[in-house]
């Protein structure tokens, strides 16, 4: 909250209009939302077909903030020290192939305009000036149907890609503590 009440002066001091949350939980949303005197516009978190988060998507929604969903397309060229086996790639589900095989597009234009779709403001990033521009002309262009809206609802595969290791640094500590799996703060 220190930190939060410090933001808050920012916006008082017209320096910045809005300010916002990245990787919290509902739990500590929660507590946030409880003590801020100036809302979160928008919590950055990631959001992706194979990573859907429905429970504190809805929660940031209902709160009246902005989901902003990063890797959206399911960050293939995130570093070696962020992968593990078990990890899905999105781009390659038959749901998100097929409908990129009707629409001509590449599987991540498919992942960007279900995102736009769905409500959340996808953040994908690109150096390549082709994929930056069908990313953009994704979310102009022709959108999906309810049908296959529907259908990408049903491939979550609840893989987080970024599990936040780096961030540990205490023996015993597991990626997992970091995310409130229980709906408690996990004690520090
Ligand atoms: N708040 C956080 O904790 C957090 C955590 C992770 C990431 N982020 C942020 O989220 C943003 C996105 O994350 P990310 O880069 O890991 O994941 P991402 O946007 O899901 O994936 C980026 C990769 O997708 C490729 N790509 C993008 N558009 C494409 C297209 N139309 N066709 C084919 N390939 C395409 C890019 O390759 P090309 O360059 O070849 O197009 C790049 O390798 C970044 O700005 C990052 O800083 C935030």
């Amino acid at each position: 909250m220190r930190t939060w009440q410090k933001m808050e002066e920012l916006v008082d001091r017209g320096l910045v209009r809005h300010i916002g949350t990245s990787n919290m939980t509902v739990p500590k949303l929660k507590l946030l939302l409880r003590d801020a005197r100036i809302k979160p516009a928008v919590n950055e978190m990631e959001l992706h077909p194979h990573f859907q988060q429905a429970q504190l998507f809805d929660f940031v929604r209902s709160n009246g903030m902005v989901p902003v969903g990063y890797c959206p397309v399911g960050s293939p060229g995130r570093p070696e020290r962020d992968r593990t086996p078990e990890d899905t790639v999105p781009t390659q589900d038959p749901v998100i192939v097929r409908i990129a095989n009707r629409l001509g597009v590449h599987p991540a234009v498919v992942c960007i305009k279900w995102a736009v779709q769905r409500g959340q403001i996808p953040i994908p990033f690109s150096t390549n000036r082709g994929h930056y521009l069908s990313n953009l002309e994704g979310v102009v262009s022709e959108p999906l149907t309810d049908a296959e809206m529907r259908e990408i609802s049903t491939i979550d595969r609840n893989c987080r890609l970024i599990k936040g290791q780096v961030f540990l640094w205490k023996d015993g500590q597991t990626w997992e503590d970091l995310w409130d799996l229980s709906g408690e703060i996990t004690p520090p």
